[in-house]
């Protein structure tokens, strides 16, 4: 049976473009829009060269409704959407606050409007651990507690899964499933796509392996006065490929009229807490370069641990995160390896 066609916002994009890759794997046809504020054009190349498939590609901005709607026009056959179209960088948010709160959530409105008109039956939502802000107690389930956000991109994330939720209740005759995303990292095993981090990274894989290859003097560990067992913080890092996996079964599941309730929402990591110096360590080991670092003071707004309880992924949706951290470290390290081949980076 041929597969329904997939509308991937923010497709050229770190997580979009492993799901893409994974969707047309799995059969999807789909068709990508992308402004290229955050990611270019030779993403595509990339994804044609693991998959055989060039996936469509509409350059535009989905805060544009205009666009949107000629893009539905010539596309009549779109049943689902993948949502990774935003703005998501902490710092940046807190000092252009208007900027995130219209791109992310004028992008989802305008997507939520135009679903029911032209027929599309399901959106699939990347929302962000960060809802769940310093919990009270690890591992956290989806029934933790939401916190107030602490950022506004924190905040878009927290907003949008509201807007989705008042939407559906209101009898909007839509499906979504929210994914709530842990820490991703890694790259494609071909080397062929990965994470192109715009300047100086804020993430800690991206300069962790930038620093391996002498792009940066040393990577500052942010505090290790945490209270955990080395003292450095402690996150979930969920590799990408495994979590691009998690958008197939996701929209599959709710094309096919599985979902248990118009609104499902998942925790997508790993179950597992690995500190930073942890992290730093499983990197060295994996690929044998040393990475030079020094701790650092604490960062602000930092989370001093969170990881996820996945059981209902695992077990609802059958999916589960198990890319060894060894094989994600020496993916990340592979893709920043290409970039100065190809004289990226
Ligand atoms: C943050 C956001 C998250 C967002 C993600 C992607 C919060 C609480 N979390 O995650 O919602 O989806 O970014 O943009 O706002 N670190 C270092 N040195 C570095 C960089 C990072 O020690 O050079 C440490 C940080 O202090 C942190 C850990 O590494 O403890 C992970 O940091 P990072 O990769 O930036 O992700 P989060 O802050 O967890």
């Amino acid at each position: 049976m041929t597969k329904p066609r997939i509308l991937v916002t923010g497709g050229t994009g770190y997580i979009g473009s492993h799901t893409v890759v994974e969707l047309q794997q799995a059969g999807y046809p789909v068709v990508i829009i992308d402004n290229l504020s955050n990611s270019n054009r030779e993403v595509l190349d990339g994804i044609e060269r693991i998959t055989g498939t060039r996936p469509d590609f509409v350059e535009g901005d989905c805060t544009d409704i205009a666009t949107l709607r000629q893009l539905f026009a010539d596309y009549s056959d779109i049943k689902g959407i993948i949502n990774f179209a935003a703005s998501k960088a902490v710092g940046e948010s807190v000092e252009k606050p208007l900027m995130y709160y219209r791109n992310n959530l004028d992008t989802l409105i305008n997507l939520l409007d135009l679903m029911a008109p032209n027929g599309v039956e399901g959106i699939v939502f990347s929302s962000s651990c960060t809802v769940y802000g310093e919990p009270d107690i690890n591992p956290v389930t989806e029934n933790t507690p939401i916190k107030k956000a602490t950022s506004p991109y924190g905040n878009t994330k927290q907003i949008s899964e509201d807007i989705i939720t008042d939407f559906i209740h209101s009898g909007a005759p839509v499906k979504s499933v929210i994914l709530r995303y842990f820490n991703p990292v890694g790259a494609h095993p071909s080397s062929e796509i990965g994470e192109l981090p715009n300047g100086v990274p804020n993430n800690l894989v991206p300069y962790l392996t930038q620093t391996a290859m002498g792009i940066r003097k040393e990577l500052s560990v942010f505090g290790d006065d945490y209270d955990t067992p080395d003292g450095s913080c402690i996150r979930d890092f969920i590799d990408v490929v495994d979590l691009a996996k998690a958008h197939v079964t996701a929209i599959g599941r709710m094309l096919s009229g599985k979902s248990e309730s118009a609104i499902e929402i998942f925790n997508l990591g790993t179950g597992r807490g690995v500190s930073v110096l942890e992290l730093i360590d499983a990197f060295e080991s994996a690929t044998g370069v040393k990475v030079p670092h020094r701790i650092a003071p604490r960062r602000a707004g930092d989370i001093e641990k969170v990881w996820a309880d996945p059981t209902r992924a695992n077990t609802i949706l059958g999916w589960k995160a198990d890319t060894p951290i060894a094989d994600t470290m020496l993916n990340a390290w592979h893709w920043q390896q290409r970039l100065r081949q190809r004289g990226i980076m």
